[in-house]
């Protein structure tokens, strides 16, 4: 297939509002002097949500804020939302509503709304008539638009609510990561997969993948920052580059594997239609790509399947799978998986568990089925009741840990090099590290650690993690 549309935004649009962010921070001195003033962003959601914030955090650093972690402190408060499940716009909106008392005390902060949740008509009109502290709203599709959005509020101008009729691809933005040495690459925005539960394609626009030039020059300035983990992110990165022709995944993986320096490479999320036996050979072959794929089934049914709109049945999921270890025996693999879409029976949800028992996966993110207003199972009767999804969600997760527990055990006794990333949550007198998985490993280190590669030797696992000694 070859490219009939560019979705690259125009330069000259791009650099307009790279020249307000000057703009903004001149304002910004003027008021604070040589203090730059803080911003607060918050994000809900998935790694393309947390990589959009690495570049609204690169905006607002040229528009001469610092990023903080206190919102009474900020003057400039952004929350980059997420519409997945319900529970994610719940939790946004409770998050903005506690920002009226900010703006009762400082009236000049300025609250802005990003991200999933504001693309949906319905929401932004209640951010609009329930929300007057929200100065304006940007949605995914006008992240780069920030820079007017913050001068028209500081200026006093109209609120703004701005739903993109058109979703591009924005080069250019700068990124700030607080964590230089592990980054999220986006390789290409949207999906045009329609699950029949997701709001995602209505939210994001359709699959437009960047090109391999400007992710390639994206990741060498990554890696010559520091950057010992990278991973390639899009709904489904397995269709990468068929809006643009010429290259795919599996390219586009060995051309970044090329280039110098010692860093990891992993590439989320692939959707299972689309999981080549060159993407599974690549991944075996090159030494740099993390054993480890993401491959979200959710449902073992292939009725339940099929009123997802998944386009694949379990046993040619399972199919995926023989591949994938028949190439590289010791992958680890990870899943999602919905409970209780609408019409799921004890029968087919049996089917999921038993698809469960014959992968083993080392993780699965389990969800309860959350209805999203325009999506078509939204519309379908038969919804499950909560007390008999809460049920299947409870013998799930049982049954998943049973698995975990027996996977973990296999890395006892071997060795590890694993990418240390923070203390430990639970115990702060360890580090947390991670492989090539998300599963995290558990080691007696200190903070020197932090931003480098270990090498660990695993003595213990229980159900969620590893133990490790450094060597
Ligand atoms: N309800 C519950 N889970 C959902 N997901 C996507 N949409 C919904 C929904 N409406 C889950 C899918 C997807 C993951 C990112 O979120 O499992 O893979
Ligand atoms: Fe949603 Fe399906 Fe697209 Fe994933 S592939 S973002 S689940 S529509």
């Amino acid at each position: 297939m070859t490219n009939d549309r560019d979705f690259r935004i125009e330069k000259g649009l791009v650099d307009t509002q790279l020249d307000i962010c000057e703009k903004v921070k001149s304002l910004n001195r003027e008021k604070y002097g040589d203090s730059r003033p803080g911003c607060y962003i918050r994000t809900f959601g998935c790694q393309q949500n947390e990589a959009d914030s690495e570049r609204i955090a690169g905006l607002c650093r040229l528009m001469g804020y610092e990023p903080c972690d206190d919102p009474a402190k900020a003057k400039l408060i952004l929350v980059n939302t997420c519409a997945v499940r319900e529970h994610a716009e719940k939790k946004a909106l409770s998050i903005i509503g506690q920002t009226k008392h900010i703006k009762d005390a400082c009236p000049d902060t300025v609250i802005g709304v990003g991200g999933c949740m504001v693309t949906q008509q319905h929401r932004a009109d209640k951010l609009k008539n329930s929300y007057p502290y929200v100065c304006f709203t940007f949605d995914t599709g006008a992240l780069h638009l920030l820079p007017e959005l913050v001068w028209g509020a500081l200026k006093g101008e109209k609120r703004r609510f701005v739903i993109s009729e058109e979703y591009g691809i924005a080069e250019g933005i700068p990124t700030y990561r607080e964590k230089p040495f592990k980054a999220w690459l986006s390789v290409m925005y949207g999906c045009n997969n329609f699950c029949s539960y997701c709001i995602v394609p209505y939210v994001r626009g359709r699959e437009r993948s960047r090109s391999p030039e400007a992710i390639i020059e994206e990741a060498k300035g990554l890696i010559s920052g520091g950057a010992l983990d990278i991973t390639l992110l899009g709904q489904n990165v397995n269709s990468y580059g068929r809006d643009i022709g010429g290259t795919d995944i599996s390219s586009l993986i060995r051309q970044i594997c090329a280039l110098e320096g010692d860093f990891k490479l992993h590439f989320m999320t692939s959707h299972p239609k689309d999981a080549s036996d060159e993407l599974i050979e690549t991944v075996a072959r090159e030494d740099k790509v993390a054993k480890h794929f993401h491959l979200p089934v959710q449902s073992g049914s292939d009725r339940i399947l099929a009123a997802m709109n998944r386009k694949y049945t379990a046993e040619k999921y399972l199919g995926v799978i023989d591949r994938m270890r028949a190439a590289c025996p010791d992958i680890s693999i990870t899943s999602d998986i919905i409970v209780g879409f609408p019409g799921e029976t004890e029968e087919d949800f049996e089917a999921t568990l038993e698809l469960m028992r014959r992968v083993r996966y080392d993780m699965v993110f389990s969800f309860i089925y959350s209805p999203r207003e325009g999506t078509p199972a939204a519309r379908m009767e038969n919804q499950v009741p909560p007390e008999v999804t809460r049920k299947r969600m409870a013998r799930l997760l049982e049954l998943q840990d049973a698995i975990c527990y027996e996977r973990n055990r296999r890395f006892v006794g071997r060795r590890l090099t694993a990418l240390c990333e923070e203390v430990s949550k639970n115990d702060p007198s360890m580090m947390t590290a991670r492989a090539d998985s998300p599963r995290p490993i558990h080691f007696k280190g200190d903070e020197s650690c932090i931003g480098t590669n270990v090498e660990l030797e695993i003595y213990d696992s229980d159900t969620y993690s590893l133990y490790g000694k450094l060597v």
